[in-house]
């Protein structure tokens, strides 16, 4: 029988994690649950504490009593934990609040021997953001970078709303932290199978020389959700598809499945080569973006043999909205690897299921030497690395059926991340906290390469505000608009659904 293997995780150095926003759904949702597997896994620092700092109206008890809740089967070791946890009721644009902070801060580094080592967690609104950095840097909770003991402040995306508002937020945050100080939270970075694509990329031979536009004929990159906006209309209204995945989580594939090999995996070499694949892909102007984008919004339909209502009938959303919940687009990416082939991306909600996957598509053989219809129509060989779920890797490719004739059928070599490891993959959480708590920046994201994400976006932002790209309506529980498919079949190609 396989053997199932060890999630490990080294000890971090003693320190305290303040999260603002510490009643909000982010912390309720994520972070707590995080703390709780890594505390269970005793991935925690020996002397550690948690201080929440939120609007609401608390007690640290209540505070306790939350984060314990968050988790069905509290460990032992949770249980114990949450039950020193702190809480400041207050103000971001209120001194006091940090004065505060900072008092408590220090009372505890006397009573717990935390060494004065600070990790702030900004699960707030973005809007926040330069708010919260400002008052910690007045209060003086922030030390120089690079000294004992260590400041270091978590931020969570959305990183501005365009390139100028990032550009204006990485300014700001420069003005009270250093950038080695600041981890920049893309969660897709923190999942296994989004690190396992350099692993295969990176440890294998086989795959490196044919690993580029010689061999294959387009590379197509998936983010479908089959849920809605939930409850974050307000948000996802001002957002929509670009902003909420695009610019981000499908930067971020697009960079690791695409960019040249690292000289090391490590926080030194894999940033820059990121940044680089991002500065290849081409900047279009919000004119040519119309032919590059489609966009599109749900309406009503059937999801899972329940009726879902449209977008524009969602809680918060106007009748009238043209935020986009689907967007694809074709990408060029102008280096010696790529030059000619096309890049296809798309994400959307309320399609039929919920999968994120990246297909590298081969070029046909150079001569077919089977003559029969069913050999031409063989579908291409496809290498598909499933972030999600049902985490793993697949190789199609086509084999003979059994039988006198060279009778050709399409078939699959799998590698099942849960076969073989005999466990699920943690959550993304569990591991970025851990490597901000140790100071490792390898799955966060640099200022330079949000900005350039943003740059890449920017021109269909413009084009999807001027209605350059018509706006259309998909059913729930379809693939998204027609128009999507057109996008390929101009180039002859046809999204490889799951
Ligand atoms: C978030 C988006 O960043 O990622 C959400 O704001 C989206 O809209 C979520 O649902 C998807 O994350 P995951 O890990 O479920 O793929």
């Amino acid at each position: 029988m396989a053997k199932s293997y060890e999630y490990t995780l080294s000890k971090p150095d003693p320190q305290i994690l303040v999260i603002f926003g510490a009643s909000g759904d982010l912390s309720h949702k994520k972070l707590m649950p995080a703390l709780a597997a890594l505390s269970g896994r005793n991935a925690l620092p020996d002397q550690f504490t948690v201080v929440g700092v939120a609007l609401d109206h608390m007690q640290s008890s209540d505070f306790a009593q939350m984060a314990l809740g968050t988790v069905d089967d509290p460990s032992p070791s949770w249980k114990e934990l949450t039950k020193e946890f702190h809480y400041i009721e207050g103000n971001y644009s209120d001194d006091t609040t940090f004065q505060q902070l900072s008092v408590l801060l220090d009372e505890i580094d006397k009573r717990n021997g935390t060494l004065g080592n600070r990790i702030y967690y900004l699960a707030t609104i973005p809007e926040l953001f330069a708010v919260v950095a400002e008052g910690l840097k007045k209060a003086g909770c922030v030390q120089l970078p690079g000294t004992s003991p260590f400041t270091r402040i978590v931020i969570e995306k959305p990183f501005g709303i365009d390139l100028a508002s990032a550009i204006e937020l990485n300014q700001h945050l420069h003005s009270c932290f250093d950038e080695s100080q600041i981890f920049r939270i893309d969660h897709y970075l923190g999942k296994e199978t989004v690190q396992n694509v350099l692993a295969l990329r990176f440890a294998n031979a086989i795959f490196e020389p044919v690993w580029n536009r010689r061999y294959m004929s387009c590379v197509q990159i998936t983010v479908a959700e089959s849920i809605g906006i939930e409850h974050r209309g307000a948000y996802y209204d001002k957002a929509g598809a670009l902003r909420d995945i695009v610019q981000n989580h499908l930067m971020q594939v697009v960079a690791l499945t695409l960019m040249e090999p690292p000289t090391t995996i490590s926080a030194q070499d894999v940033p820059p080569v990121k940044v680089k694949l991002l500065k290849s892909i081409e900047i279009v102007n919000s004119d040519h973006a119309a032919r590059r984008a489609v966009r599109g919004q749900y309406g009503k339909g059937v999801i899972d043999a329940q009726s879902v209502l449209a977008y524009r009938e969602e809680d918060g959303i106007p009748e009238d909205s043209d935020t986009e919940t689907f967007v694809a687009m074709k990408l060029e990416v102008d280096n010696w690897r790529w030059a000619g082939m096309p890049v296809f991306i798309r994400t959307g909600k309320r399609l039929p299921e919920r999968v994120t996957e990246v297909v590298l598509e081969f070029k046909g053989v150079p001569h077919l030497a089977f003559k029969s219809r069913q050999a031409r129509l063989l579908e291409p060989n496809r290498l598909v690395m499933r972030i999600q779920p049902d985490e793993g890797i697949t190789l199609r490719f086509g084999a003979k059926a059994p039988g006198e004739s060279f009778d050709l059928r399409s078939v699959s070599m799998d590698f099942s991340y849960q076969d073989t490891f005999k466990q699920a993959p943690p959550d993304a959480y569990e591991r970025l906290i851990h490597d901000a708590m140790i100071g490792d920046h390898m799955l966060f994201l640099r200022s330079d390469e949000v900005e350039q994400a943003w740059k890449i976006v920017d021109p269909f932002l413009e084009a999807f505000r001027n209605s350059d790209v018509p706006l259309s309506t998909y059913r729930s529980g379809s693939w998204g608009p027609h128009d999507a498919d057109i996008l390929l079949a101009r180039e002859g190609h046809e999204w490889a659904n799951p």
